[in-house]
């Protein structure tokens, strides 16, 4: 029986499988952190109620070893399920050795190293269920939408998003790249059969260890014929919702033990502001305010703050550090005061980084150049001023992929889409409506200097029965680290793939 049932089955004897995650003695007694991957369970082993080999066995138990065993579940609200196992038999797969990720603080390079186990800690697994949570909910909003599911090739001989990150492989005798976005079959798709969308994994050979790039990652890129650009945001902020809608349904023990504010994601909810370009930077460089709000001076103010703030924590931390340097002082009291002051440590780390970072989002917002691409701070700036996604449309083509439909009305815009999630996250969708110009798509192919030959193919897209479409493409791991709210990209795939890293 699985832990998560166990609410079904209050009073009654069973047997489970899982391993120890944590462990606790007291007198005559033995109390399992249990965990068989639905859940968690405190397991008590009473001496009193066992035979003493069995409770012997509970005693040696270490972290991580491999157990099954058999009680009455009973119920206790302060356990997390709600219930807990008496236990009257206990039967050993597995003793495992000494466990090399304990509940100190560990270095994130020694965890990701550790990748493997790592993916057993309560907040992990909390965090891929909720991934697995959000990429049904994905699946199930395009199926009720009528879109095909189809996967587009992962070995390629075109670059789509541009040249400078391509994997290059040999394919035979041929030089073939790991797809960047599979958006180009993508539109031969929708020509198909009128909707689609592709769900697979993602390459860029980014050189960048930023919280927000991986080098593998999955990508949801729908594709719709006889849609424009207004279309496509529509579509955009339907899916939003409905995903955030899913999850904050479904997997409400998660956030929890993640700690995420759920109701951060309830507002989210609501009609997704539409910037221009021109308005976003116009926000971005304090020119314009949102609700009363100034980017530049938030900024300014947050920095006193956190100034404010990390002097009045330093000064509690001096404090307890002289307590516990104090005579005759309990050893309860120095642990409770050491952990205190663990984790202030660890907040005044954080206002630090703030405090090098906020000059610096200053400085580049206050000098931001109309023209260029928001970099990863203007994206933070500009985010932390909404509470729910934002998008941001009607880009420079300039520095857009070579397939952004030209606006007619504004020939140096493109018309594509950027969604930035709030709180600080930004970018996490791109897309826009598709050139079906030739002349200006063969045009671009030039200037992008791509080879003409190998994009005849997608030209016929043009050739034979052209019309208007539409589309863009979902970070996932963004999207779960935003939902999440999670520092780095990092913790929301499980195999993370980043510049330089390639074990586990
Ligand atoms: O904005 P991008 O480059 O757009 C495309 O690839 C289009 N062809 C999509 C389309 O219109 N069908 O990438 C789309 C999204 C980004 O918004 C971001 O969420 C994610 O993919 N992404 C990355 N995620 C993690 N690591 C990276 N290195 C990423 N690069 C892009
Ligand atoms: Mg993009």
């Amino acid at each position: 029986m699985q832990i998560k049932d166990f609410f079904s089955k209050e009073g009654k004897e069973i047997t489970c499988s899982g391993w120890v995650s944590n462990k606790r003695t007291g007198k005559g007694l033995v109390f399992i952190i249990l965990r068989d991957g639905s859940g968690f369970a405190q397991c008590v082993v009473n001496e009193g109620e066992v035979e003493a080999n069995i409770f012997s066995h509970a005693n040696a138990l270490t972290m991580e070893s491999s157990i099954e065993v058999t009680g009455k579940i009973v119920e206790d609200e302060r356990q997390v399920g709600g219930f807990e196992l008496h236990v009257t038999n206990l039967k050993v797969i597995s003793i495992a050795e000494e466990y090399p990720i304990s509940k100190k603080a560990h270095g994130v390079d020694f965890l990701s190293d550790k990748r493997h186990l790592w993916l057993r800690s309560k907040r992990q697994w909390a965090i891929m269920r909720i991934r697995n949570q959000i990429t049904f909910a994905i699946h199930n909003f395009f199926q009720k939408e009528g879109f095909i599911q189809m996967d587009a090739p992962l070995f390629t001989g075109n670059a789509c998003e541009g040249t400078s990150d391509l994997f290059e492989l040999e394919y035979f005798d041929q030089t073939a790249y790991l797809t960047q976005s599979g958006q180009l079959y993508g539109e031969a798709m929708a020509m198909a059969m009128g909707k689609i969308y592709t769900f697979g994994p993602t390459f860029r050979a980014e050189k960048s260890r930023t919280r927000r790039h991986l080098t593998e990652f999955w990508m949801i890129e729908p594709e719709m014929a006889f849609y424009d650009n207004e279309k496509n945001m529509d579509l955009i902020e339907a899916m939003m919702k409905s995903i955030l809608k899913d999850v904050l349904n479904n997997c409400k023990v998660e956030f929890e033990i993640i700690e995420r504010d759920v109701s951060k994601l309830e507002n989210a909810i609501k009609e997704f502001p539409r910037l221009t370009y021109d308005e976003a930077v116009s926000v971005l460089k304090g020119e314009t305010d949102v609700n009363g709000q100034n980017a530049i001076t938030t900024l300014q103010n947050d920095q006193k703050e956190a100034e404010v703030r990390k002097e009045e924590i330093s000064k509690e931390i001096s404090e307890r550090e002289e307590k516990i340097a104090g005579p005759g002082i309990k050893k309860g009291e120095r642990n409770f005061n050491q952990n205190k002051v663990d984790i202030l440590k660890n907040e005044v780390k954080d206002l630090e980084e703030d405090l090098r970072n906020i000059p610096q989002w200053i400085k580049s917002a206050e000098e931001f150049e109309y023209g260029n691409d928001f970099g990863g701070s203007d994206e933070t700036v500009l985010t932390r001023l909404y509470d729910s996604p934002i998008m941001v449309y009607n880009w420079p083509h300039a520095i857009k992929a070579f397939y952004m439909k030209r606006d007619q009305d504004n020939p140096e815009l493109a018309k594509g889409v950027d969604v930035l999630a709030p709180e600080g996250y930004g970018e996490i969708i791109g897309g826009g409506e598709r050139e079906t110009d030739m002349e200006l798509l063969t045009e671009k192919i030039k200037e992008h200097e791509l080879p003409m030959k190998e994009f005849e193919w997608y030209l016929d897209l043009r050739r034979y029965g052209s019309v208007p479409h539409a589309g863009f493409g979902v970070g996932l791991e963004r999207l779960v680290t935003w939902i999440c709210k999670i520092p780095h990209v990092r913790e929301s795939i499980p195999f993370p793939r980043w510049y330089g890293r390639l074990f586990p």
